[in-house]
Parts: structure tokens; sequence; C-alpha cells
């Protein structure tokens, strides 16, 4: 049986502009964060995985660094209201 999986994170770049990753790194498979955590970098323009410490741009899901360097998040669809999480 597949595990439910965890809600997709949604957060504003510096543009304004919404993007909507899966909650899943592409290292291991397991969650960026845990629920209700929006897990960004200090300066807010990363998403970091809780797990390993991976860097992901908000803007493409480009993972700068950490050990899957060069990976990509995978893109989820904002939620029908088109709520995002606040910097
Ligand atoms: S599980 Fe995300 S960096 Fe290892």
């Amino acid at each position: 049986m597949k595990p439910p999986s965890l809600p997709d994170l949604a957060v504003l770049d510096a543009e304004g502009i919404t993007h909507v990753w899966r909650n899943a790194c592409p290292h291991t498979g397991g969650p960026l964060a845990p629920p209700g955590v929006l897990p960004l970098s200090r300066d807010g323009e990363h998403l970091v995985c809780q797990t390993h410490g991976a860097l992901f741009r908000i803007s493409d899901g480009f993972c700068v660094a950490g050990p899957c360097a060069g990976a990509w998040l995978t893109p989820a669809q904002p939620s029908p209201d088109g709520a995002a999480a606040p910097r």
C-alpha cells in the first residue's frame, strides 16, 4: 500500500510568481519537509531539504547544492484558490 503523499510546497519567488513543487526530494524520494513546514533558506531564494540540506531554486526547482546537485524538483499544480505560502 502506498503511503499518503504530503501536501505540495507552494511558494512565491522574488517577482511574486507562485511556484508549486511536490514535497519529495530527488535524493532519496523522501519529503523535503514535514507537513506544515515551508523549508526556505535564510535568503528566501531556495527550498532546503530538511534531511541532508540540498538547496533548490524556488523559481525552477533546480538543485544548486547538496547530495543531489543537478537534479530537479517535480512541479505540481497550484491549488484551485491559487494560495501560496508567504515568503
Ligand atoms: S533526502 Fe534531500 S538531500 Fe538527502
